[in-house]
């Protein structure tokens, strides 16, 4: 039985006060949350230890939104792997797309921080997708598998126990263009006989994959209901904590 997760990816939203105002309305009613649904929120760097802190009792598991690849160094505003352990964080998101665009990682810089989080025993939740540009040339599996091959699959196959795959078609982030849940479980499916293909079935099968873009209360519900659908990586909604938990309970 796959994993079932509801991730929110704060990005660079709220301060301590407004974080903990934050959390306070998801802890509140955390016991809302299905048994079976991991809920995990992903603030900034400068809140991650009193999130964790204020979660440890909790069903709530608190991530980081990016990592260095490197151990430690002259790495100017960078973070490193032992930094988030020792403030309890043990997951990481690589690969947003706003780190491929805006931060200009490449597949390869992705390939090495995943190397150095499954070093550290993190749990990786791997993001990948494509862009309109690439969707509309009917490109967008060709894209999907290539970052995939370029960024991941370099992995061993007893790593895949620590990897989450998160799909987040670029044009559906931040704009209010959801994939429909058709899309999302035909690129789900695809995903699925590319790790089929490059590893074995069984790991194909045991992988959660999340879907991200757009995902909100309304049509939460529609999305997860597909097979190969394993919850979503939240951006806008996770900031409202009700919207947060409307999705979370939309299994
Ligand atoms: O990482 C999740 C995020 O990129 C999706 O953002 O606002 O479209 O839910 P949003």
């Amino acid at each position: 039985m796959r994993e079932k997760i509801v991730a929110g990816n704060w990005k660079m939203n709220c301060d301590l006060a407004e974080m903990e105002e934050l959390l306070g309305g998801l802890k509140n009613k955390a016991e809302s949350i299905p048994s079976d649904v991991k809920l995990m929120v992903a603030p900034s760097f400068t809140n991650l230890y009193p999130a964790f802190q204020s979660t440890k009792e909790t069903p709530i598991t608190v991530v980081a939104q990016n990592m260095h690849q490197n151990e430690n160094g002259a790495f100017t505003g960078e973070v490193s792997p032992s930094m988030l352990k020792s403030v309890g964080v043990e997951t990481v998101i690589l690969g947003h797309s706003e780190r491929r665009s805006i931060f200009h990682e490449s597949d390869e810089l992705l390939a090495e921080k995943v190397n150095t989080a499954l070093k550290h025993d993190m749990k990786v939740i791997f993001c990948f997708g494509e862009e309109l540009k690439d969707r509309k040339a009917d490109k967008h599996f060709e894209v999907v598998k290539e970052q995939l091959q370029n960024g991941l699959f370099h992995i061993e196959a007893s790593a895949w126990k620590n990897i989450v795959l998160a799909y987040e078609p670029v044009w559906a982030i931040g704009t209010g263009e959801t994939a429909s849940p058709e899309q999302a479980q035909e690129m789900h499916a695809e995903i699925r006989k590319m790790i089929a293909e490059a590893f074995n079935q069984e790991i194909a099968d045991q992988v959660a994959i999340l879907y991200g873009g757009s995902v909100k209360p309304a049509n939460a519900k529609e999305i997860f209901a597909k097979p190969d659908v394993d919850g979503g990586l939240i951006g806008g909604a996770s900031l409202k904590a009700d919207d947060f938990l409307a999705i979370a309970n939309s299994y």
